[in-house]
Order: structure tokens, then C-alpha cells, then sequence
């Protein structure tokens, strides 16, 4: 059979990474495909930089994103990230008949059912392993291998970056700029960092996954979200000494029909998986009616780990393509147009919480915070002060009982109102 011709769009951390892998294991990935694949075409800015890995004669580099499109590319792979130009090439290369692999989340949650119509009329694939928590097969186990199953819940932590921040300042005490720079400087961070930390790539990622679990579409902009710029080197601290890590995690739920969503900083008991998985790993803890629980792990950034899920995606391509009249599937709900979700607001949800309240150090004020507190229903589970003797302000940590997410935001604002709060509280659920 002929060689299955790659024109790659981006040659940087997971682009190299795919060619590294194509290179080291190509006989391995022959004998499991049956036809050879060769990159043949790769797209970058600059023709100048030097590459990371050898890239050999026969791969042509080139800045004209024209030459993707040319008779000599079967399947574009997008590895360029961004919005605009990623979604002009892939709809330029579905119109084309060029099948499509992508590891563009922000794309997919913006513009992923535009795409998929296109690629369903096409009769053509369009592939996004690398999407979602980078070498972790979680597209993958959603839209096949669970697919017997109705998702009751989905929690995970899907962006390296921020968990590698988290890691550090946990366990080496690093601050957070110098932990994001080293993030930065092992290839994970996206190219503007924002997307990491304030919690907008976690976010792209579970728009992703929903569509894959519940089979409908959960729009970015109604997506909570908050990311872990807020949480500091003493919540960590206060979290441990309870006996929790602090985690940004993504949760999806269905709850009589609709769909409860959210992303934001957490604090997981110790003991729990989650709470474990440290540095560039991501988990996703998937709960279906038939299997239980399953809990994928592995790492979700950097340039081998996602270049191995993009490989995957090529060899699936390649698998369907030896199939005579192949038809891809590539929601996993036979390309039908999904419906908007039934949003259940994520102020409904009951959980323990997390508050740290920055209060001037005199009499009567931890009384005037629990009285607030009592009067939004909010139950105090366990508390902490601790502060230099006559200090301008003093931490004061409670977790408490259960208690509904849009009690906790309407004590956080009484509170924060009150003369003796000195800066705004800080407050994070408990899963
Ligand atoms: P990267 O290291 O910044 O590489 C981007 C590549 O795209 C570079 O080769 C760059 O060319 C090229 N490029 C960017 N804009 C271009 C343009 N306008 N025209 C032509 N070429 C352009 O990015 P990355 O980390 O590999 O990420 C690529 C994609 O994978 C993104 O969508 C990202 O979200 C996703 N992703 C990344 C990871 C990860 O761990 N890094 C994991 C999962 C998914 P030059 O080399 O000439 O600058
Ligand atoms: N910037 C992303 C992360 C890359 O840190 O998880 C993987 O999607």
C-alpha cells in the first residue's frame, strides 16, 4: 500500500515530538498499520529556527500554508495552535479532502461541531486525541470504549501546566512565577501561559470532553471558570495541614437531564488518586452507570507524551482507511449535530468549602464571621488562626460542612464587607 503522507501545520514541542516518535518507531507502527507513513510537508513561521530533532530531505519546510493543501498531503495535522489560522487551514483542508488530526482544544471548544459537519460531509476524519490531557487516551476511552455506558461524573485534572505549579509549590515550596517558568521552559505551557493558569485551557478541554460523555454541547461562555492564580504558598499550606492537596480540577455531572460543569481550584483529600497525581501528570476520574469507577493517568503535556496520542490518531486514521468505504465517526454520535446542554448552574452544587479571611487581628471579629456565616446556613467544620502577635492582619481558615456553592459566594461577599476584612477572602470548594 502507499505511504500515508503527512503535512504537518507547526513544528514545535508536539510537532517534533510526533517526528521523533514517527522516526524512533516507525517499524513497530508499520507492523501495526500496514502502510508506512511519512511527514512529507511542515509548515512553520520561521524557516531560519533551528528544529529540535533531525528532520531529513525528504520533509519540506515551508511558510505558505498553500503547500499543505498540494497533492502530496493526506492528512493535515494541526499542530500550530491559535484560533483563526488553525480553523482557515483545517477548514480549507477538509474542503480539500484532506483528512484532519488536531491537538487545538481552544479551536475544538470554539469551533469543533462547525468542524465536525464539515468533516461528516466530507465524508472524512477528524481526529483530537491529543486534545485532552495530552498522552492520557481519554478521547479515545469516551467516545469508544465507554461508550456502552451513561457518564454519571467526570473529574479531572487535564492541564499540565497548572498542575505542575501546584506540584512544585507543594512540594518544593517554589513560588508560583518561577514554578510557571520552568513549566514554560519543559514545554508545556501554552504559548500564552493565561490559558494555563486562569483555568481557560482546562476549560476549552472539558467543553471537549462533555461532548464526547453526554453527547451534547456545553457553550465555553457558560462554563465556569476560575484558575489558580488566587491560590498562594499559605493555602497550600492550611490545605495540607487539613489534609488536602489543592488541585484545579474540571468537573461535569448530569443531574436529572442537565449538566452541572465547572472548573476551579479544589481541595482533594490526601488520600483520594487525585490528590496524588503530581508534576506534568493529568488524571480523569470517569464515572459510568455499567464500568464504575475508571481513572485514566498519565502525562497530559510535553512533547513525546503528545505526540504519542497525535500518532495514535494518525494510526487510527490509517486502520479506518484500509477499510473499504470507511466512515468516520467522529463525535462518537454519528456525526449528528449535538444539542445545546440543559445547564444545571454550578451554584447549586453542595460541597465542603474553603475559606481564608484576610481580618484584622481584635476582639469580636471571629464571632461576627461565624454569626455571618450561621446566617447563610454555612456550618463550621474546623477552624485556624494564625497571625504575629499584633500583626496588621491575621489568616483566619474555615472548612466547613455541606453546603451550597451560592451560599459560600454570598458569605464570601458579607464577609468581605464587613470594616475588619483587610483583603478578599479566598475560597475554594472541597471535593
Ligand atoms: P509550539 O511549541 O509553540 O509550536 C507551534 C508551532 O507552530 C511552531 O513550529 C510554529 O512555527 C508554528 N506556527 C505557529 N503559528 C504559526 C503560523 N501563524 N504560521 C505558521 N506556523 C505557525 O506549540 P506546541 O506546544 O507544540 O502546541 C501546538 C498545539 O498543540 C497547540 O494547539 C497546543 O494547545 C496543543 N497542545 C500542546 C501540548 C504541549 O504539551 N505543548 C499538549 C497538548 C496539546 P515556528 O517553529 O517557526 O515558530
Ligand atoms: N498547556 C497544556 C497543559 C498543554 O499544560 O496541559 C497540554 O494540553
Amino acid at each position: 500500500m502507499n505511504t500515508l503522507r503527512l503535512g504537518l501545520a507547526g513544528f514545535g514541542t508536539v510537532g517534533s515530538g510526533l517526528a521523533q516518535i514517527l522516526h524512533e518507531n516507525r517499524e513497530g507502527i508499520l507492523a501495526r498499520t500496514g502502510r508506512d507513513i511519512a511527514i512529507t510537508t511542515v509548515l512553520v513561521r520561521d524557516l531560519t529556527k533551528k528544529r529540535a530533532v533531525a528532520t531529513g530531505p525528504e520533509m519540506r519546510f515551508t511558510a505558505n500554508p498553500d503547500d499543505l493543501l498540494g497533492p502530496d498531503v493526506d492528512v493535515v495535522v494541526e499542530l500550530m495552535g491559535g484560533v483563526g489560522l488553525a480553523r482557515e487551514l483545517i477548514t480549507r483542508a477538509l474542503n480539500a479532502g484532506k483528512h484532519v488530526v488536531t491537538a487545538n482544544k481552544h479551536l475544538l471548544a470554539l469551533h469543533g461541531p462547525e468542524l465536525s459537519a464539515l468533516a461528516a460531509k466530507k465524508g472524512l476524519g477528524l481526529f483530537y486525541e491529543a486534545s485532552v490531557a495530552g498522552g492520557v487516551p481519554i478521547v479515545q476511552t469516551l467516545r469508544e470504549s465507554l461508550g456502552a455506558n451513561r457518564i454519571e461524573r467526570l473529574t479531572g485534572i487535564m492541564n499540565g501546566t497548572a498542575n505542575y505549579i501546584l506540584s512544585e509549590m507543594t512540594t518544593n515550596h517554589l513560588e508560583f512565577d518561577v514554578a510557571l517558568k520552568q513549566a514554560q521552559e519543559l514545554g508545556y505551557a501554552e504559548a500564552d501561559p493565561t490559558f494555563d493558569i486562569e483555568g481557560f485551557d482546562t476549560a476549552h478541554k472539558l467543553v471537549v470532553l462533555i461532548r464526547l460523555a453526554y453527547g451534547r454541547d456545553f457553550p465555553l461562555s457558560k462554563l465556569p471558570v476560575r484558575g489558580i492564580t488566587q491560590v498562594t504558598g499559605s493555602d497550600i499550606e492550611f490545605a495540607r495541614e487539613f489534609g488536602y492537596r489543592i488541585k484545579l480540577l474540571a468537573q461535569a455531572r448530569e443531574v436529572d437531564g442537565k449538566i452541572v460543569a465547572s472548573v476551579e481550584p479544589t481541595l482533594v483529600n490526601h488520600k483520594f488518586l487525585l490528590a496524588r497525581v503530581g508534576g506534568n501528570y493529568n488524571a480523569v476520574r470517569v464515572e459510568g452507570n455499567a464500568v464504575g469507577p475508571i481513572m485514566l493517568h498519565g502525562q497530559g503535556a510535553g512533547s513525546l507524551p503528545t505526540g504519542s496520542a497525535v500518532m495514535a490518531d494518525v494510526m487510527a486514521l490509517c486502520r479506518g482507511l484500509a477499510i473499504p468505504s470507511a466512515h468516520f465517526d467522529n463525535t462518537g454520535f454519528g456525526n449528528k449535530p449535538l444539542p445545546e446542554a440543559d445547564i444545571l448552574p454550578s451554584s447549586e452544587c453542595v460541597s465542603m468549602h474553603y475559606f481564608r479571611f484576610s481580618v484584622a487581628d481584635r476582639p469580636g471579629v471571629l464571632a461576627a464571621i461565624a454569626k455571618t456565616m450561621a446566617e447563610h446556613g454555612i456550618s463550621i467544620a474546623q477552624a485556624v488562626q494564625k497571625g504575629e502577635h499584633k500583626a496588621p492582619e491575621v489568616p483566619i481558615v474555615f472548612l466547613t460542612h455541606e453546603a451550597k456553592a451560592s451560599a459560600a459566594a454570598e458569605t464570601v461577599r458579607a464577609i468581605d464587607a464587613l470594616p475588619f476584612a483587610v483583603r478578599p477572602t479566598v475560597h475554594f470548594p472541597i471535593l
